[in-house]
């Protein structure tokens, strides 16, 4: 596979099938990931595999805390600015709303919606779930390189027929995953992503987000 075909290939698949995945190629891609580049070399992810008994253990944990705490638990970063302007705020809003059309969920059924979310914290039916987590001390420029990790990961498990959701929802229930994982005190949760081989028939993956165009976000000096 060319590595253009893996990026235009990689997307956020929300329905997996439960076929499972060879442990060998996880490990593989979660080793040649951290090829990615990282100021310093600094290397500031921390990669949690979860999979098997302890990954329905986490499922059944987050279907009690769901229940418990449906608006979550207290965050230790925001997942967006407080105030989101365009064009930012309709690009989110359109993926929301393109994602619920492929599902049939009208944009008045709040609570179907809101049940159809929550299949994020049963990792969309994926066999294999991950967690990057990265120490408390590192800034943006190391939150970069944790991106930099995590879409290099995305794109060799598309070389190995694989895919992935990146799933920083994960990040409103921060102190169930700190608990489950047992991360040290000095680190937090950056994201979860759940892993494995799609669900073509499941209408969620129906959805293709649009990009902006070119002009929109770049700038070209002489050339
Ligand atoms: C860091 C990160 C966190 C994300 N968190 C979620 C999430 O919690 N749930 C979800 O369904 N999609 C999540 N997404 C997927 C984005 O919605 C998706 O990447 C975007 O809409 C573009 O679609 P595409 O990935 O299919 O190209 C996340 C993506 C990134 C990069």
């Amino acid at each position: 596979m060319k590595v253009s075909e893996a990026i235009v290939s990689r997307r956020s698949v929300r329905g997996f099938l439960d076929t499972p995945v060879d442990p060998a190629v996880i490990r593989r891609v979660v080793e040649t990931a951290a090829r990615a580049p990282s100021g310093g070399n600094l290397q500031p992810w921390h990669i949690d595999v979860v999979a098997g008994a302890p990954l329905d253990e986490l499922k059944a944990i987050m279907r009690t805390r769901l229940a418990e705490a449906p608006g979550g638990e207290p965050t230790e970063y925001d997942i967006y600015p407080k105030v989101l302007p365009s064009p930012y705020k309709d690009y989110r809003f359109a993926v929301g709303e393109e994602l619920y059309r492929a599902l049939g969920i009208p944009r008045e059924d709040k609570m179907k919606r809101l049940m159809w979310f929550a299949r994020n914290f049963q990792f969309f039916g994926a066999p294999v779930a991950l967690f990057c987590t990265v120490a408390k001390t590192m800034g943006p420029p190391q939150w970069s390189d944790l991106g930099m990790y995590l879409q290099s990961l995305m794109l060799l498990l598309r070389e190995e027929g694989l895919d992935s959701c990146p799933q920083e929802c994960w990040a409103i229930y921060p102190a169930t995953i700190r608990s489950f994982l047992g991360t040290p005190d000095d680190r937090m949760l950056f994201t979860g992503m759940a892993i494995g081989f799609k669900d073509e028939a499941d209408p969620a993956n129906a959805a293709r987000p649009d990009r902006a165009p070119l002009a929109d976000f770049a700038t070209f000096r002489g050339l």
